[in-house]
This record gives C-alpha cells, sequence and structure tokens, in this order.
C-alpha cells in the first residue's frame, strides 16, 4: 500500500466527552508519522459543503480536557439529502484525503460503513455515552456520563431522605439502558427501568411499598428516557424523526413519577438530566480510551485496516468490522442487571 500522506478525521451525531481527546490523538500521532491532518466540521454535513480546517500540533494543544468537539458536530446523514452520498464521495476525492477517521456512534458509523462499500478508506472510531455500540466493550463518554448521573443520584438521595419522598431520575438511553444500571447500581438505586424490559408499574410501586413498610422513608427510582410502560409507546419530546429515523425523547420520568405518586399515595419528584449528561470534561478513563482509540485509528489507516473500527476488548485495542459494529446494538447485560435487582428496595 502507498504510504498515507493526508487524513481526514470528523465527528458525527451526538456530541461527547472524550472527542477531542481522540482528535488530540489522532493529530499527535500522525504527525509523528509525517502524515498531514484536516478536520472535516460538523460530521458529515462539512464533508457535504467541503467545510474543513487544518489540525497540527498547536490546533490541538489544550484540548484534552474539554468536552464537546473542536471540529463541531451535526446529524446529517448523505443518504437522506438527494445526491449527497454521491457529492460526499466526490468531495472526498477531492480533498485529496488518502484515508478518513470517522468518530461517530451508530449513525455516524452506519453511513462510513456504507462508505466504505463504495471503496473509500475509512475508519470508524465508537463514540456515543449510551454506550451501546457492538464489537467494543465501551464507547468513550459512557463513564463520564455514569459519573455525572452517579453524582446527581448521590445529590438526590439528601432531598429524598430529609424529604421522605420518591425521587425519580430520567437519564440518557435511547435503545439501551446502559447509563441507567451502571448510575443506578453505583448511585443505590431502588429500581432501576430501562427500554431492554418494559415497566410493570404495579411491580415498580410493590417494590417501593415494601421498601417503606420495613422503613425506609424515601426511595431513589431511575429511568432511562427510552423506557416504556408495558402497554404502551416511548414517550418523545417531539413526533418529528431526525435524518437518521430517530424520535427526540423525554418525559418518561415525569410519566413514571405521576403514575408512582397515584398509586402509592408517596410524594414523588423527577429530575430528567438531559443533556447535563454529555457536557463537560472526560473522566481520565474517557480520556485514556478515547487517546487510545485515536492512535490506533491512524495505525489502522496506516496499516490499510479499512472498513474496520477501533474497539475496546478486555484491556486492548482491536480492529473489528464497521458493518459487524453498526450491525446490532448492544444492549444491557441481562447478567448484570440480575445483579443490580437484588439491590431493589
Ligand atoms: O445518542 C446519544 C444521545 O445522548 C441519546 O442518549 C439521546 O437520546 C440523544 O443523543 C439526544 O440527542 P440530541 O442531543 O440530538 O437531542
Amino acid at each position: 500500500m502507498a504510504k498515507l500522506k493526508r487524513l481526514g478525521i470528523l465527528t458525527g451525531g451526538g456530541d461527547c466527552p472524550g472527542l477531542n481527546p481522540v482528535i488530540r490523538a489522532v493529530v499527535r500521532k500522525a504527525c509523528s508519522e509525517g502524515i498531514e491532518v484536516v478536520g472535516i466540521k460538523n460530521g458529515w454535513k462539512g464533508l457535504l459543503e467541503q467545510d474543513t480546517m487544518p489540525l497540527d500540533i498547536n490546533s490541538v494543544s489544550g484540548i484534552l480536557p474539554r468536552g464537546g468537539t473542536i471540529l463541531g458536530t451535526s446529524r446529517t446523514n448523505p443518504y437522506k439529502i438527494e445526491g449527497g452520498s454521491k457529492k460526499a464521495i466526490g468531495n472526498l476525492k477531492k480533498l485529496n484525503l488518502d484515508a478518513l477517521i470517522a468518530c461517530g456512534g451508530e449513525d455516524t458509523l452506519g453511513v462510513a460503513s456504507k462508505f466504505n462499500k463504495e471503496k473509500l478508506n475509512i475508519v470508524g472510531v465508537p463514540k456515543t455515552i449510551d454506550n451501546d455500540l457492538s464489537c467494543t466493550d465501551f464507547t468513550f463518554g459512557f463513564d463520564t456520563a455514569v459519573n455525572i448521573a452517579t453524582e446527581a443520584i448521590d445529590r438526590l438521595h439528601t432531598t429524598a431522605e430529609s424529604h421522605h419522598r420518591i425521587m425519580v431520575a430520567e437519564v440518557m438511553g435511547r435503545h439501551a439502558g446502559w447509563i441507567a444500571v451502571y448510575a443506578g447500581m453505583a448511585g443505590g438505586a431502588d429500581v432501576i427501568l430501562i427500554p431492554e424490559i418494559p415497566i410493570d408499574i404495579n411491580e415498580v410501586c410493590d417494590i417501593l411499598n415494601k421498601r417503606h413498610k420495613r422503613g425506609k422513608g424515601f426511595s431513589i427510582v431511575v429511568v432511562a428516557e427510552g423506557a416504556m410502560f408495558k402497554k404502551g409507546d416511548a414517550v418523545t419530546q417531539e413526533k418529528e424523526l431526525d435524518a437518521f429515523g430517530h424520535v427526540r425523547l423525554g418525559g418518561i420520568g415525569q410519566m413514571l413519577g405521576e403514575r408512582i405518586e397515584k398509586e402509592t399515595g408517596f410524594e414523588t419528584r423527577v429530575t430528567v438530566l438531559g443533556h447535563i449528561q454529555r457536557g463537560g470534561t472526560p473522566t481520565a478513563f474517557d480520556r485514556v480510551l478515547g487517546t487510545r482509540f485515536g492512535v490506533k485509528a491512524v495505525e489502522m489507516a496506516m496499516e490499510g485496516k479499512f472498513g474496520m473500527m477501533a474497539g475496546l476488548s478486555g484491556n486492548n485495542i482491536v480492529a473489528v468490522p464497521l458493518e459487524k459494529a453498526v450491525g446490532k446494538l448492544k444492549t444491557v447485560d441481562m447478567d448484570l442487571y440480575k445483579i443490580a435487582e437484588i439491590f431493589f428496595g
């Protein structure tokens, strides 16, 4: 394979703590190998508009602890725009890039996988606070989101206990309840509700009633935004679909809180953590994971391992097929959920 001379990088989908450490690592590793790096702004949108910025060691200095992405992001789907994919592919060639590193979740990497089938040289990096990408033990951003949600649950405990209330915390997690399970376990939640298991309100109230009967005057319930009642649809803020076919979730916490208060008679309050979970500085774990992914992605591009994604397997960073990574969502491990259930009530 010819030596890699010019490398592009973009970040797409929801922003996520750890993206800047990936960008920094890609640039630092590439520069040390004599490879030029071009940043494509705002995900696939920037590729359609040829909106780019040069990236060198100085331009990534100081970004390691910064949340978000210096490249900007969008939820643009070139396959949903007439002639979009053809234009994006043409622009990649015009930009004279030997390879592209795409950092994203199921949507951005889904497009990357399709582009790879069109013979483009693409390497993926798995990003999402939801941790629902296959072929990697963890995505970066997840650890930060879990730590933020855990701290929030700890704080909710004090009000719950002082006021003898039930506090419901709604956390992110569109199709998978990883944040709810990890933060719920770490924060000692009394009930954890996730998209993978339909909510049985009678069961939830039974758990809470039993807990109150044994003398505990307060409870904490953690619910993922994508969780649904047994008879019901996902609770949304907007029915309109985005370019990748997703609705805007939010509101299950409020609905659940009202049902709990009505059925149990216990005063209940609801807190929606929302984008707080995605904001701010990444944890040390996410900085290190993002750095390792970034270095690996450059190595993969240099070795011509295209159509592959950097993934975490145990303590190793490995190359996994992009198609497999986006083929099926990684939902919550039910053995883990069973452990969490031991502590319900
Ligand atoms: O995919 C990550 C995520 O944070 C989901 O948990 C959430 O449903 C979605 O993004 C929110 O997207 P937006 O920031 O576009 O409202």
